[in-house]
């Protein structure tokens, strides 16, 4: 059965799609299957696993709003891509009257957990119903935070987030590991941010530090993973190190 991880923090352009894409290739380089969800009506991962999403007639909404079976949108890259365009925007709406509405996504894994050893789950930046199916359907969160402009209020406010779905939805869902990100290790502020997190979430902090590199924005351009593009960088070994990390069963 698949661990199914979600990728959450409200922010935009912490690296939640950067961290779902390369962690997700960092497993199948290891020989694990992975399917990568994409929650984001933003489509960030599905483009940057190279399909057009202007072309696609169907997507994840689809799935949720109209409980078509996940595998009629998955494509096969460097990994399973669930895909999400533009129309998901409109999920959060057409589910909002639904019973059961918080449940539309672990529903549609029903089909597929048997199928991949890994299920990971891209989420927009809101914590809105789309970002709530996502921690319904997951067993682990991994919040990857900037170092610069650390949000401890936002951190606070996700938490507050994963309690009431605990409560109400899914008793067992924890964060997996905060992923520090974007990490300059030439600014004083960046290492200072690292430190302030270390102090507030100890061994909730993975060990692994992504380091800022330019490859992280030129890879999806040509539909490819860091691994793949730049597979001796220091952005391939930071997520083989945080695929380590995870798959060595720390905190959940
Ligand atoms: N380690 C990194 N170094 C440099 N740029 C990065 C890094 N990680 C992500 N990026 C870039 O930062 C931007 C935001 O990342 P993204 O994964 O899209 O964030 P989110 O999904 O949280 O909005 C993208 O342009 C991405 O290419
Ligand atoms: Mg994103």
């Amino acid at each position: 059965m698949a661990h199914v991880l979600a990728f959450a923090n409200q922010k935009g352009g912490v690296a939640k799609t950067t961290s779902t894409v390369n962690l997700g290739a960092a497993l199948r380089e290891r020989g694990l299957t992975v399917l990568a969800v994409d929650m984001d009506p933003q489509g960030n991962l599905t483009m940057s696993q190279g399909i057009d999403t202007e072309g696609l007639e169907k997507s994840m909404y689809d799935v949720l709003v109209h409980r078509m079976p996940i595998t009629e949108v998955i494509y096969e890259r460097e990994l399973d891509v669930a895909a999400a365009t533009i129309d998901l925007a409109g999920a959060e709406m057409a589910l909002s009257s639904m019973i059961g509405r918080e449940r539309a996504l672990q529903r549609a894994l029903d089909a597929v957990r048997k199928e991949y050893d890994y299920i990971l789950i891209d989420t927009p930046p809101s914590l809105g119903l789309l970002t709530i199916n996502a921690l319904t359907a997951a067993e682990g969160v991994i919040v990857p935070v900037q170092c610069e402009y650390l949000s401890l209020r936002g951190l606070l406010q996700l938490e507050r987030t994963l309690d009431m779905i605990r409560e109400n939805l899914n008793p067992k869902v924890k964060i997996k590991g905060i992923l520090p990100t974007l990490f300059d290790a030439r600014t004083k502020h960046g290492q200072e941010s690292v430190e302030v997190l270390r102090e507030n979430f100890g061994k909730l902090v993975f060990d692994t530090v992504v380091r800022k590199t330019i490859k992280f924005a030129e890879a999806p351009v040509i539909g490819s993973s860091v691994l793949k593009y730049d597979p001796k960088g220091r952005g391939a070994e930071a997520y083989r190190a945080l695929a380590r990390e995870v798959l060595n069963g720390r905190s959940s």
